[in-house]
C-alpha cells in the first residue's frame, strides 16, 4: 500500500501552504535502547528531513542533537520557558521507579519530564516501553519500571504510540496532526490514534487469506512456509495485535515483520516482551 501522509492527516494544499511557524519539540530519552528515535530518522512519507526541515523544531534530543552536555541540558530549560503551551513532548523509553537508575546531567529525568509535560501542548509517548512499560518493565522488573501515563497527572494531553519500535511515519503523523491542527490526532481507548490503531497487523496480512483457508506453515523451513501461508500455528499474534505494519510498514512500505517472513510477536500491545509467543524461548 502506498501511504499519503497528507490525506491519513487531512492536510489540505491551503494549510500545507500556509504552514510557516514550525512547532518546537522536545525529545527525552528514558530507559530506552534509542531504537524509537533511530526508526523516526528513516521516514519516507514526509521524510526526516523534511520534516524537520519544514514543519518541527527539534530543540531537544540527547541522541540527535549535534551539541552534547552544558550546551545540550541548558537548552531544555531555556526552551521549556520560551515556548511555554506551544511544544510538543516526545518522551522515549520507561521510567525507573527509583531516580537511582536514571538521572542525566546529575537530575532525576522522570523529575524532568514530569516538569517538561506540565507546560507542553501535547505528549506523545513514543514506543513500547514509554506507553506501556515494555522491555524494561519485564519480569522481574528490576527498575521498577512504568510507562509515561503513571507519572502524569490525569487530564495530560498524551498519545500513545506504541511498537518497538513504532513506524516512522506513525510517530511523525502524530507529532504532524498536532503541528497542523493543534490537538493531537482521535485516540481510542488505549490513547493510541485511531487513524494508526484501529486495525489488526492480521487483518491486513497478505497471509490472511491462507488463514481463511486454513492453510498453516508447521515450521519456518516447510512447504508451506515456503508458499507464503499463514503462520498462525508459528505463534503469530497479528490477529491480536493493532498496527499498521501490514498497511504503512517501513522503509517506504516496502518491508514488515511478516513480509520479510516472521511472525508477528505483538511489539506494540501492552504486556509485551513478557507476553510475546514463544519463538524467542518467550512465555
Ligand atoms: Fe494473521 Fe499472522 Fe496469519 Fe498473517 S501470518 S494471516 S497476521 S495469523
Ligand atoms: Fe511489532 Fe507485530 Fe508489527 S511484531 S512491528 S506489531 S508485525
Amino acid at each position: 500500500m502506498t501511504y499519503n501522509w497528507l490525506e491519513t492527516l487531512q492536510v489540505s494544499e491551503e494549510k500545507l501552504k500556509s504552514n510557516a511557524k514550525k512547532t518546537p519539540v522536545l525529545y527525552i530519552a528514558a530507559q530506552d535502547c534509542t531504537g524509537c528515535a533511530m526508526s523516526l530518522i528513516v521516514s519516507n512519507e514526509p521524510s526526516a528531513s523534511s520534516t524537520l526541515l519544514d514543519f518541527i523544531s527539534l530543540e531537544y534530543s540527547d541522541l540527535l542533537s549535534t551539541s552534547s552536555g552544558f550546551q545540550v541540558e541548558g537548552n531544555k530549560e531555556a526552551i521549556i520557558e520560551k515556548y511555554k503551551g506551544e511544544y510538543i513532548l516526545c518522551v522515549e523509553g520507561s521510567i525507573a521507579g527509583c531516580d537511582d537508575f536514571l538521572r542525566i546531567a546529575g537530575k532525576s529525568v522522570k523529575d524532568d519530564i514530569i516538569h517538561a509535560a506540565k507546560h507542553a501542548k501535547a505528549v506523545v509517548a513514543v514506543g513500547s516501553c514509554s506507553s506501556w512499560g515494555g522491555i524494561a518493565a519485564a519480569a522481574p522488573n528490576p527498575t521498577g519500571a512504568v510507562p509515561v501515563t503513571e507519572i502524569l497527572p490525569e487530564g495530560t494531553p498524551i498519545a500513545l504510540v506504541p511498537g518497538c519500535p513504532p513506524i516512522a511515519e506513525v510517530i511523525l503523523g502524530t507529532i504532524l496532526h498536532v503541528h497542523f491542527h493543534g490537538e493531537l490526532p482521535e485516540l481510542d481507548k488505549k490513547l493510541r490514534p485511531k487513524m494508526f490503531y484501529s486495525t489488526s497487523v492480521h487483518n491486513s496480512c497478505p497471509r490472511k487469506p491462507f488463514f481463511l483457508t486454513k492453510q498453516f506453515a508447521e515450521t519456518y523451513n516447510d512447504e508451506g512456509f515456503k508458499n507464503g501461508w499463514c503462520l498462525f500455528k508459528l505463534g503469530c499474534k497479528g490477529p491480536t495485535t493493532f498496527n499498521a505494519c501490514e498497511t504503512i510498514g517501513w522503509n517506504g512500505s516496502i518491508c514488515s515483520p511478516i513480509g520479510s517472513g516472521n511472525a508477528c510477536i505483538g511489539c506494540s500491545e501492552k504486556g509485551f516482551w513478557d507476553h510475546r509467543n514463544g519463538l524467542s524461548g518467550g512465555k
